[in-house]
C-alpha cells in the first residue's frame, strides 16, 4: 500500500463531496472455491483500496462525514490465526497503516449501522456485487436485497468518480509497473508460439509470468486463434500455420493496479496479405484514435471517428461500400467493430465499473446510445486530465452474424455479403493500449510493445 497519508487526503477529499451522515465502505471476505477453506485468490475490493489500501480480508471502515474522523473494524488475530498462517499485524498496526482514527471489532459494525439509522443519519453505501456482502448490508440495514443497487449512495458514487477518475502521479506508476509486466508477457507469447502448440501452453507461460511479478493477471486472459469471440477463454485449439492469435492479457500489480493490452501475432512468422491489410486497418484506427485522445475530446467522437476509418478501410477493400458517415450513423460498420473503443482503467481493469457503468463513462447531459456496437462503449464522456483509458479498436469477422445479417438483408447498401465469402476463417484482429491524458497530450503508458507489422514479425521470425 501507499503510505498513510494518500488514503487519509484521499478520505478527507471524499469527505468533502458529501453532505452529512456516515460512510460505510466493506471489504472483501476470502471466497470459497469448492469448499469453505479451498479459496479463490483473495481479492480485496477496490474502493476499499482506494480510500484505505489495506489489503486483508474480514474488514470495514465507518468515515463519519461529520465527525471527520475513520474507524475500522477488524479482527485481532489470536493464536489460531498464528499457528495457520504466521504473524499478522494488529487491528492498531492495520489502522496507523492507514491513518485511521479508530478501531473497533467487527462484531461491533451492525450496532454501530443501526444506532446511526436510529438517530436518522444518512448511511451511504456502494452498490455491492459480491453475495456475501449484500447479504450483510441486507441483514444490517434491513433493505431487501433485490433493493441494494437501488438504496446505494448516488451522491457517494458520484463522489468516488469524481475522485478516483483521474490518476495521481503515484497511480500512474503502478500503472507503468502493470503494463510493463504485460509487456513480457505479451513478447513472450509472440517469441514462444509454434504451430503444433496448444493456446494453453501460451496462456499458461504468461499467466505466470503476471504471478512471478509479485501481482496476478487483471482479468482472465483471452489467448486464441477465434479472436472473433470478443471474450474467448478456451484454451483448447491446437495452433496452426496460417492462423492468427489473439492475445487480450493484462497484469495486476501487487498494489492491484491493472494494466489491459491487446496483440494479434501470425502462428507463421509473417502475417498473410490479406492479414496485413486488415491489420493496417486496426492500427491505423489505433494510432489515430489515441492521437484524438486529449483533455476535452469527447471519447464518444473519438470512437465514431475510429468506426469510420475501419468502414473506410474496408470499402476500400471491398467489404463495405457506399457512403462511410452514413454507414457509421446506421451503425453498418459494428458488423466488423461491434463493441466499445475502449474503457477507464485504474484499480479495476474496466475501473469503477462496480460503481455503474454509465456514471463512470457517461453524464446527465451524454446518454448511452442503444445502438448496436455504440451501446457497447463504456465511456462516452469528454476525457479529463489524469484519466487513464484503454483505446481498442477492432475488426472481426464472426462467421453467425454475417450469415444472420446477411439473412435479414440487413445494410444492403453498405456491405458485401459476396466479398466476405474469404474471411470466414479469419478470426479477428484487435489492437490494444493503456493511455494516460495529460495536459501536453496522450500519453501510451509503459515501454513500447511491439505493435507494427514489422515490429511483430521481427519478434515472430527471433
Ligand atoms: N480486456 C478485456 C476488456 O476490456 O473487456
Ligand atoms: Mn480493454
Amino acid at each position: 500500500m501507499f503510505g498513510p497519508t494518500i488514503y487519509k487526503e484521499r478520505r478527507a477529499a471524499l469527505l468533502a463531496q458529501l453532505d452529512q451522515g456516515i460512510v460505510l465502505l466493506l471489504g472483501n471476505e476470502e471466497s470459497p472455491k469448492n469448499y469453505h477453506d479451498n479459496t479463490y485468490r483473495f481479492r480485496q475490493d477496490s474502493n476499499f483500496l482506494y480510500f484505505l489500501g489495506l489489503d486483508q480480508p474480514h474488514l470495514a471502515a465507518i468515515i463519519d462525514i461529520d465527525a471527520g474522523s475513520t474507524t475500522l473494524y477488524g479482527t485481532d488475530p489470536d493464536i489460531n490465526h498464528v499457528i495457520w498462517m504466521g504473524d499478522l499485524p494488529s487491528l492498531s498496526d492495520l489502522a496507523s497503516s492507514t491513518g485511521a482514527e479508530q478501531t473497533a471489532a467487527f462484531s461491533e459494525l451492525p450496532e454501530a449501522l443501526a444506532k446511526a439509522k436510529t438517530a436518522g443519519r444518512n448511511i451511504h453505501f456502494l452498490p455491492p456485487y459480491r453475495g456475501d456482502n449484500k447479504i450483510r448490508l441486507h441483514q444490517w440495514l434491513q433493505i431487501p436485497l433485490n433493493d441494494l443497487g437501488r438504496e446505494a449512495s448516488i451522491p457517494l458514487v458520484q463522489a468516488v468518480v469524481a475522485l478516483a477518475s483521474a490518476k495521481s502521479e503515484e497511480e500512474i506508476a503502478e500503472m507503468t509497473k502493470a503494463v510493463n509486466v504485460t509487456r513480457s508477457m505479451h513478447h513472450a507469447a509472440m517469441q514462444q508460439a509454434r504451430p503444433g502448440m496448444k493456446e494453453a501452453e501460451l496462456a499458461g507461460l504468461i499467466e505466470g509470468i503476471a504471478l512471478s511479478h509479485e501481482g496476478d493477471v487483471a482479468y482472465p486472459v483471452i489467448l486464441s486463434v477465434n479472436g472473433q469471440i470478443l471474450h474467448n477463454h478456451y484454451h483448447g485449439n491446437t495452433l496452426e500455420e496460417g492462423q492468427l492469435i489473439l492475445v487480450d492479457a493484462g497484469a495486476e500489480t501487487a498494489k492491484h493496479y491493472a494494466g489491459d493490452i491487446t496483440r494479434t501475432f501470425p502462428v507463421s512468422t509473417h502475417f498473410t496479405t490479406q492479414q496485413k491489410d486488415i491489420y493496417e486497418i486496426v492500427l491505423k484506427a489505433e494510432q489515430d484514435s489515441i492521437a484524438m485522445s486529449k483533455v476535452g475530446s469527447r471519447y464518444l467522437d473519438v470512437h465514431l471517428s475510429a468506426a469510420k476509418i475501419i468502414a473506410n478501410g474496408l470499402r476500400d477493400l471491398g467489404i463495405m461500400k457506399g457512403n462511410v458517415d452514413e454507414a457509421v450513423a446506421a451503425g453498418a460498420h459494428a458488423l466488423f467493430f461491434p463493441h466499445g473503443l475502449g474503457h477507464m482503467i485504474g484499480l479495476d481493469v474496466h475501473d469503477m465499473e462496480d460503481l455503474g457503468e454509465d456514471y463512470v463513462g457517461y453524464t446527465t447531459a451524454l446518454k448511452r446510445s442503444t445502438q448496436f456496437g455504440l451501446r457497447s462503449l463504456r465511456l462516452g464522456r469528454a476525457l479529463e486530465e489524469g484519466f487513464v483509458i484503454t483505446v481498442e479498436p477492432g475488426i472481426y469477422f464472426i462467421p453467425q452474424l454475417i450469415d444472420l445479417w446477411r439473412s435479414e438483408g440487413k445494410f444492403m447498401d453498405f456491405i458485401n455479403y459476396d466479398a466476405l465469402d474469404s474471411y470466414r476463417s479469419f478470426g479477428g484482429i484487435r489492437i490494444e493500449d493503456n493511455v494516460w491524458i495529460t495536459s501536453e497530450g496522450p500519453k501510451i503508458i509503459g515501454e513500447p510493445i511491439a505493435k507494427t507489422v514489422a515490429e511483430v514479425e521481427a519478434l515472430r521470425k527471433g
